[in-house]
């Protein structure tokens, strides 16, 4: 009985020490702004980067935001796949991520047929971190 009770902890504490170990990472945007004409496809780039080399995000929460907008969502993946119901109207069928890129920490975000109005600052979130991208539409 006892056993067992020290055993149940013990597993406890592993499984806290890798859920919390996922947090210990970064994630990778560009330095500079993304610059690119009205019309043309972009990527914004976000790459997540684990010190213990556990960059898989296929199974993460991906989240692709701009906090100017209202909804503010671009773009949505949980449970293994795009979620976008709560997505702004402006981003319909025009973003994507690299889904066989995932597992290597890849989680940029495709954008296509970019907008004017796809100027702004996007948020790029897994788990709890978080960068932002900067995106300049020219004509
Ligand atoms: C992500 O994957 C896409 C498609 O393979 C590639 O074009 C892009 O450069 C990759 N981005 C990063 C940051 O690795
Ligand atoms: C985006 O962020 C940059 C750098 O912080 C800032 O200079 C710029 O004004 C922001 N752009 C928008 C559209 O909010």
């Amino acid at each position: 009985m006892k056993y067992y009770l020290v055993r149940a902890m013990f597993f406890l504490l592993v499984v806290t020490a890798v859920s919390g170990a996922d947090d210990t990472g970064y994630l990778v945007g560009p330095t500079k702004p993304v610059l690119i004409a009205e019309g043309d496809d972009v990527i914004l780039p976000c790459t997540l980067k684990n010190p213990n080399g556990n960059n898989n995000a296929f199974d993460k929460t991906v989240e692709w935001s701009r906090l100017d907008l209202n909804p503010k969502e671009v773009h949505f993946y949980r449970n293994i796949r795009d979620e976008n119901a709560d997505q702004n109207t402006n981003y319909k069928e025009r973003t994507s991520l690299f889904r066989d890129d995932l597992e290597n920490g890849n989680v940029s975000l495709k954008l296509t047929r970019v907008k004017l109005a796809d100027t702004g600052n996007y948020t790029c979130s897994v788990l709890s971190l978080e960068t932002v991208i900067q995106l300049i539409v020219g004509k």
